[in-house]
């Protein structure tokens, strides 16, 4: 037993020591400096509102478009849209890659031999987290390149020759938005994006999302224990506000919430929907999902409780027939000058009085049309104790405009949110990417 472990160790070394940076000093480059930390850019999907990734895969290498998943624990791209790369690899059904995988599935392959179809590898699930549905994946490694940054200055591309990932068919990208061909993987899990960076590149497990709200500007993802800084000289990693992050049942991040208020109202959550062991009501933090999910009473007190605030507090603000999915649309709002539009506040308090994740008009509204602004939750129906999802699941855009920082090292969840109210957004970060480095 104890010699596998060691066995383990010592190969994990071997791959974590693989950095090949490519614009330096390639391959032979003995003393391989660390990156301190890595990025990639995110753009917003004008049509299902959701965060979309773009990086390198393959050799050669080529772009190919991921959508952002904070569940998944393998990236899984379609390897039925002409797979071409000299460098794929499927490891052995039994092989150390696989039982590290988690794969205890062989895979056998009737049709022609080519990436995602081969004889006696392994298999792995993946989940397309729009429909649900689960399919299997041929489990593969290929090069990825990935994006150093310093000190919020982005640097030279650096490699991962051997990223494990799952090869899918295209049957899996069943409503992904037009030219995502896959799902790139921040789950809790050490085959996950997150995980696989810090152990390839000695960094620490942690990584940070800033969504950005609009489709004409990048937003970005950082690996690494860094400095986030959006704006020179304004570096969003100080001063984030803090609360413990948990694993649910099915690998998703948790944070806990123990009350909502709107505009100075105290809501009443009905006890069933708390812990019984903890208290709090999770609360689950979903990118693929583009509106805040709320359970159906959590959602009526809601709805009920900003409609009223919204109509009682600004006097030329009409409630107008409401546009689906939404329950509540408005006309004529009040905007305040230089930032919003006036709305009230939704607090949701964490584990500590003092720990407040707070959600202005811009998270909180989603304009339809000109004009037109909705409560952006939707209705998640009844909530069944220990099956399914947490009775909150806060959506991409309640996520948009705020750091949001995942630190898996001290299981905690760092953020800052509304940078829009101070006059800062996710879209601020100067990519200016360095020209891509073929092998
Ligand atoms: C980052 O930049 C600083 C100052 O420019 C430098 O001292 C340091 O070595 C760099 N770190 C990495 C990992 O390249
Ligand atoms: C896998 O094995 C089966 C049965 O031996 C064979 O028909 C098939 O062509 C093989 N598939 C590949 C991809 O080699
Ligand atoms: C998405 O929105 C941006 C900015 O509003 C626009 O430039 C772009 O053409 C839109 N793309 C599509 C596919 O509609
Ligand atoms: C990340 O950096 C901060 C500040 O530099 C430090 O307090 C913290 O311990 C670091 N975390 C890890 C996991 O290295
Ligand atoms: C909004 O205000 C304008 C002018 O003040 C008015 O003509 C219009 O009817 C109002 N719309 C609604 C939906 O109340
Ligand atoms: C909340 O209060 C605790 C003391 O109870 C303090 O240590 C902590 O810094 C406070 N947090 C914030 C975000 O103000």
């Amino acid at each position: 037993m104890a010699s596998i472990f060691y066995f383990l160790l010592i190969l994990s070394f071997i791959f974590s020591t693989q950095i090949i940076f490519t614009k330096s000093k390639p391959l032979h480059h003995s003393h391989v400096p660390k990156p301190e930390a890595l990025i990639f850019p995110v753009v917003k999907d004008n049509s299902s509102h959701l965060h979309i990734t773009e990086f390198k895969k393959r050799t050669p290498l080529k772009p190919i478009s991921f959508l952002i998943d904070l569940n998944a624990r393998f990236l899984w791209v379609n390897c039925q849209g002409n797979y071409l790369s000299s460098s794929y690899n499927a490891p052995h059904c039994h092989s150390i890659q696989c039982m590290d995988a988690g794969a205890r599935q062989c895979h056998n392959c009737l049709s022609k031999q080519k990436p995602g179809c081969h004889n006696n590898t392994c298999a792995v699930p993946i989940t397309n987290p729009l429909t649900r549905r689960i399919a299997v994946g041929e489990l593969a490694q290929d090069v990825l390149s990935i994006q150093t940054v310093n000190q919020s200055i982005p640097g030279t591309s650096a490699i991962v020759p051997r990223f494990l990932f799952a090869c899918a068919l295209s049957s899996s990208l069943q409503r992904f938005p037009k030219n995502v061909q896959g799902v790139a993987a921040l789950g809790h899990a050490h085959t996950a994006l997150p995980m696989q960076f810090a152990s390839n590149f000695g960094l620490p497990p942690i990584f940070a999302i800033c969504l950005p709200s609009s489709s004409d500007k990048k937003g970005v993802v950082f690996f690494g224990n860094t400095s986030y800084a959006l704006h020179p000289g304004l570096d969003f990693s100080r001063n984030l506000y803090y609360t413990p992050l948990t694993i649910g049942s099915q690998g998703e991040y948790l944070i806990p919430v123990s009350s909502i208020t709107i505009h100075r109202r105290h809501l009443v959550i009905h006890p069933k929907l708390a812990s019984k062991t903890t208290g709090f009501v999770s609360a689950m933090i979903s990118t693929t999902t583009a509106y805040t999910i709320l359970e159906n009473s959590l959602f009526r007190t809601i709805h009920e409780v900003f409609t009223s605030e919204m109509l009682r507090a600004s006097r030329h603000t009409r409630q107008v027939k409401a546009i689906e999915p939404f329950t509540a649309c408005f006309a004529n709002l009040t905007i305040v000058p230089k930032t919003d539009v006036w709305a009230p506040i939704i607090h949701f308090t964490l584990h500590k009085k003092n720990v407040t994740w707070s959600i202005l008009s811009s998270n909180s509204l989603v304009e339809v049309e000109k004009g037109l602004h909705c409560l952006a939750f939707v209705d998640g129906g009844k909530y069944k104790d220990g099956h399914g999802q947490a009775p909150i699941v806060i959506g991409a855009h309640q996520l948009e405009d705020n750091v949001v920082q995942f630190d898996l090292e001290q299981s905690r969840l760092g953020f800052r949110y509304a940078l829009r109210f101070s006059r800062h957004s996710c879209s601020a970060f100067e990519f200016n990417p360095s020209p891509p480095q073929g092998q």
